[in-house]
């Protein structure tokens, strides 16, 4: 029985789902933009505030414009005093996805604009979003560890500010420079699971927090932005660089999936994992953890010559995420940080020339008509 005139390959391969003027991706050519400024552009020169605007704006900004975003941001940086205290209440244990999930959640609670569907509400709220699921995310950290919430500094950019208040230490400027780099290169991703996600809440016309809140359910899994936990817990587990090869060779040979490698749409190298890699080797160099560095490459080469399989984002900045010093199980929350950039600007963009998106599936059970059974007789 068929229900519709056009059947698609699992997982929706391949199929265009939509316009966007935001991401551009050319995975056989390994091509990746943010509104036609290349990615290694973006990596080489901006700074991650410039990156917000580029997505939110469709222009890089002018002085006054990044300066209106960076006071916007600081000034936004405060969580709702309610919802500190359910970050001090989370059961010991607790998921950081799944907090920063229900946390971010909870901002609509508090939101006096949650419910203005404007573009002046929307736009404002993005600019929450962005900046209070960082403070989210640091604050849960200390909270957890019973260490003293920071305060923060308004004169450092997003990516340093990110850092002292997650750590208490202000970094020094080459640490700033990779987080910055790494926030950029994980900021925006096309229909990506998550983006897709909240793509799909925003048309239905649902609340800007409604749709961030799907989007964190779809990264935190380990198809997606979860690969960056299981590669550093990977990593840390065998430990050397010669029983990483030997883990990487049996999980293949099991046809188990090596987190951190092989991707929907690049058939070449993911750009992003062309810094990814610098940065994993130069801190890892600075932080005496180069040894995940040199396993990492270990494992690259034995995964494509066996494979043919390309390390994606995941894979080098777990390491890169580790010599930042950001603990382990924050790594999937600190990319949400940044996809929060790309994520708003899909809502807004969604909302700006909406239709309901609603596929159809092709029905493959049983045929219609089926004799109902009485229960004494199932
Ligand atoms: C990203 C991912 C979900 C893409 O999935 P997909 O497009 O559906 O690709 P498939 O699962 O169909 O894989 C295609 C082939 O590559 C293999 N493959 C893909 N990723 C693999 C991996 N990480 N390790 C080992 N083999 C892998 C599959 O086993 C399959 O091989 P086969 O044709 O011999 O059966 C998948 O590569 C994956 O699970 N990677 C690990 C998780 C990860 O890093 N996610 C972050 C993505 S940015």
């Amino acid at each position: 029985m068929s229900t519709s005139t056009t059947t698609t390959g699992a997982g929706l391969e391949g199929v265009i789902a939509g316009e966007s003027e935001i991401c551009y991706i050319d995975g056989n050519a390994g091509i990746l933009s943010y509104r036609g400024y290349n990615i290694h552009t973006l990596a080489d020169n901006a700074k991650f505030e410039e990156v917000i605007y580029l997505l939110w704006h469709g222009t890089l900004p002018k002085p006054d414009e990044l300066a209106k975003l960076k006071r916007a941001l600081a000034s936004n940086h405060a969580i709702p005093f309610e919802v500190v205290a359910f970050l001090k209440g989370v059961p010991p244990g607790a998921a950081p996805m799944d907090v920063l999930r229900t946390a971010v959640s909870m901002l609509s609670l508090y939101d006096p604009l949650a419910r203005d569907m404007s573009p002046d509400a929307n736009a404002t709220k993005a600019t929450k979003l962005m900046a209070q699921t960082a403070t989210i995310v640091a604050t849960f950290d200390h909270l957890r560890k019973g260490t003293e919430v920071v305060a923060p500094d308004p004169s450092l950019g997003f990516a340093a500010s990110f850092l002292h208040i997650l750590t208490g230490k202000k970094p020094d400027d080459v640490m700033e420079h990779a987080f910055d780099v790494a926030l950029t290169l994980h900021a925006d991703h096309e229909l990506n699971a998550s983006t897709f996600a909240a793509r799909v809440t925003a048309a239905t016309l649902s609340d800007i927090y409604s749709c961030a809140t799907s989007a964190i359910g779809a990264l935190k899994g380990p198809l997606h932005g979860g690969a960056n936990e299981d590669v550093i817990k990977l990593l840390l587990e065998v430990g050397e660089a010669d029983k990483a090869v030997e883990r990487a060779k049996d999980m293949l040979a099991r046809k188990i999936k090596i987190p951190g490698f092989g991707h929907r749409v690049y058939r070449t190298e993911d750009p992003r994992a062309t810094h990814l890699r610098v940065m994993s080797e130069e801190l890892g160099k600075r932080t005496g953890h180069e040894n995940l560095f040199l396993m990492s490459q270990r494992v690259e080469k034995t995964v494509s010559e066996a494979k043919k399989l390309n390390p994606n984002v995941d894979f080098y900045s777990a390491s890169t995420y580790y010599s930042l010093g950001i603990p382990i199980d924050l790594f999937t929350s600190v990319f949400a940080i940044s996809r929060m950039s790309g994520w708003t600007a899909h809502i807004l963009e969604q909302y700006k020339n909406n239709r309901l998106i609603r596929p159809r599936a092709e029905y493959k059970g049983n045929p219609d008509g089926m004799p109902w059974i009485p229960m004494e007789k199932r």
